[in-house]
């Protein structure tokens, strides 16, 4: 049996705030919090990135420092920019609130985002229309194929938008998008809500077509292995990229090299 995980002590002032903080995941790089801002009526969301026991301290500081002030920086930017990404908060880099000379990890904290992340939409959608497809004609799988379609056009446009602002994300997945929507349950098949974009732990400025192509095809290849049935509707996220984006032209053409890099290199194995 799995020994039952034990998360790090949190930094001060966290590790006395009452009710406590939840720990919701714990990725390689970053523990996820939920909590409440400084005004406890309002929920937050904190993102803590613990120092790396293993890497030499002066190093292991300069890193996350590094990692959790770009992180920041990209988000804040993209919140005056207008595009939907949670607001920050506040912020250690210090590495402060520990016993002897520091903590040394860095936190984040930033507004809560109330709705599921995109892939669990996704695989419950997926679950039900295989389930379901079987009894349907044409005219009701196309409109149950519908809430999908445009939520991939939603998700093309946020995209957009934060290309726009000069940021690339670095690690697109159907992880790091959410919608935002306090009405979503399981059983319903409208999926609304705001698409909002999170984890800037990989992201940078960037304008290169390169980059921004390299951003699409990560989430190209990410929807081929988590959302097989959603995948083939990825020609929608980019109709919703090319709206109002004028360079989007250039980008698209950029992401067809891309795919072909990425199969010849697949095809060698
Ligand atoms: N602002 C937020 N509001 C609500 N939930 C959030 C928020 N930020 C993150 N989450 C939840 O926590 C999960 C993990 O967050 P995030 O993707 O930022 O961390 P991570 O993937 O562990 O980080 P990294 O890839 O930088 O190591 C998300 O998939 C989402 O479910
Ligand atoms: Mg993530």
């Amino acid at each position: 049996m799995a020994t039952e995980y034990k998360p790090p002590a949190l930094p001060s002032p966290f590790s006395n705030t009452k009710p406590p903080p939840i720990l919701l995941t714990q990725g390689a790089e970053a523990h996820l919090y939920k909590t409440v801002s400084i005004n406890p009526a309002i929920p937050a969301a904190l993102k803590i990135r613990p120092s790396k026991p293993y890497r030499h301290p002066i190093l292991d500081r300069k890193l996350t420092r590094q990692r959790i002030i770009q992180e920041a920086r990209c988000m804040i930017k993209l919140v005056r920019e207008g595009v939907k990404v949670p607001a920050v908060l506040a912020m250690d880099w210090e590495g402060q609130g520990g016993d002897e000379g520091g903590w040394g990890g860095a936190w984040l904290m930033m507004e809560w985002i109330e709705g599921p992340v995109v892939r669990v939409v996704l695989e419950k959608w997926e679950a039900w229309f295989k389930a379901n497809r079987g009894t349907m004609d044409e005219a009701q799988i196309t409109a149950a194929e519908a809430p999908v379609r445009a939520l991939l056009r939603r998700i093309g446009a946020a995209i957009a938008a934060l290309h726009k602002a000069g940021v690339v994300h670095g690690d697109l997945t159907t992880s790091n998008l959410m919608l935002r929507t306090s009405e979503w349950d399981q059983e319903d098949r409208a999926i609304e809500g705001e698409v909002v974009i999170i984890d800037f732990g990989l992201a940078s400025q960037s304008v290169q077509d390169e980059d921004r192509a390299v951003d699409l095809y990560v989430l190209e290849r990410a929807m081929g292995s988590t959302h097989p049935l959603s995948e083939p509707f990825f020609e929608e996220l980019l109709v919703g990229y090319r709206e109002g984006n004028k360079g989007a032209i250039s980008t698209i053409r950029r992401l067809e090299d891309v795919r072909l890099r990425g199969r010849k290199r697949s095809m060698l194995g």
